[in-house]
């Protein structure tokens, strides 16, 4: 089969090209996104191949239909990106990778929260211009604060064992699906709001749906511990970035750590350091010493990148067999 395999970067041919054993399909890779330009790209392809920040909605997944294309794969675990009920309507079918290492995207939540603590990014600064002076550098010890883990599913889990059984916080939980392992390790799962009033630190692991779209919104950081240190590393629409703005700005929020940003597609995983980015939001995030921003790196490790390309590649096959795992197919419900 015939795959387009959109928004590919040196990592992405270097891992799909590895897992694709045998050539057995035909890898057409582009670099551009997948858009209305950009779709008559994959005219001909049975399947496009996507990430986080192509949105495929009804009349995208036309396009690509009416060019031949049966298959969206999505090379990422969340699928909020794709109009399921469009895709299912055109007889579509859609697969994500469920499951890649939870340890990249757990690992570097942690380092955003230890980062932030320890001012890593305002202390590098400093010493690469030879000033060793430690004013304004005070952190705190992790070992005893409370951190609060919203939605422990596999990087929720992982995140909720780093912490409590690697640092000894305290660790609270949200999630409507209570994980046994969590229970077992110690984590208390409360009301949001409770969590939001008792965590030092609060984490974001949930997928992004209707139900958490701004689920940290103005309201719950009124409620969030004054001085609080947030981490979203799940979907940047689940936190409302200008409620978290005004709640940096009041001082309620102490710190912020983002590796996803709801503006951020069609600017990150590009390079627009020549540019004027023209979205004010994000300049004024990227402009508060308190707040770190990654480019949705979190996947980013050797380990999730073979994972997610031998699951990709495993998809295609299936999907040409007509023999699909339900854990991998995402349909509307
Ligand atoms: P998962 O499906 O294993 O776990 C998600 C958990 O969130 C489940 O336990 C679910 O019950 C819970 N949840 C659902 N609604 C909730 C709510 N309203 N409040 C609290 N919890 C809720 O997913 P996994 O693999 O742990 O990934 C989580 C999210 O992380 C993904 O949906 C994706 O958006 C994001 N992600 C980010 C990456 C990055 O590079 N930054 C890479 C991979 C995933």
């Amino acid at each position: 089969m015939k795959i387009t395999v959109f928004g590919t970067h040196e990592y992405d041919r270097a891992s799909l090209g590895a897992a694709n054993v045998g050539g057995l399909h035909m890898l057409n890779f582009v670099t551009q996104g997948l858009n209305f330009s950009t779709a008559p790209l994959a005219r001909g392809s049975g399947a496009v191949c996507i990430f986080v920040n192509d949105r495929l909605d009804a009349a995208l997944l036309e396009a690509v239909h009416a060019g031949g294309t049966r298959l969206v794969a999505l090379r990422s675990t969340g699928y909020d990106n794709v109009d399921l009920n469009a895709a299912q309507k055109l007889g579509m079918t859609v697969l994500r990778v469920p499951a890649y290492s939870p340890h990249a995207v757990a690992e570097h939540a942690i380092a955003l929260i230890l980062a932030l603590n320890r001012k890593i990014h305002l202390a590098h600064a400093r010493v690469q211009r030879q000033n060793f002076t430690l004013e304004g550098l005070v952190g705190f010890d992790l070992f005893g604060k409370t951190v609060g883990v919203i939605g422990t599913g596999r990087i929720g889990l992982v995140v909720a064992k780093i912490l409590g059984q690697g640092f000894g916080c305290t660790v609270l939980a949200s999630d409507p699906v209570p994980c046994a392992t969590c229970v077992a390790m110690g984590v208390r799962y409360v009301e949001l709001a409770q969590l939001l009033a008792a965590s030092d630190i609060v984490t974001l692991h949930c997928p992004l749906n209707a139900n958490t779209r701004h689920l940290i919104n103005g309201a719950a950081l009124d409620l969030i511990k004054p001085g609080a240190m947030l981490v979203n590393t799940s979907r940047g629409a689940v936190l409302d970035t200008q409620a978290a703005i005004d709640a940096l700005s009041s001082g309620k929020l102490g710190a912020l750590g983002l590796d996803v940003y709801e503006g951020e597609a069609g600017l990150f995983f590009q390079d627009l350091s020549k540019q004027v980015i023209a979205d004010e939001t994000l300049k004024r995030l990227l402009a508060s010493p308190n707040v770190i921003i990654t480019g949705h790196q979190g996947f980013l490790t050797q380990e999730a990148l073979r994972d997610i390309a031998q699951t990709t590649i495993k998809n295609f096959t299936d999907f040409e067999r007509g023999d699909l795992c339900a854990e991998t197919r995402v349909s509307h419900s």
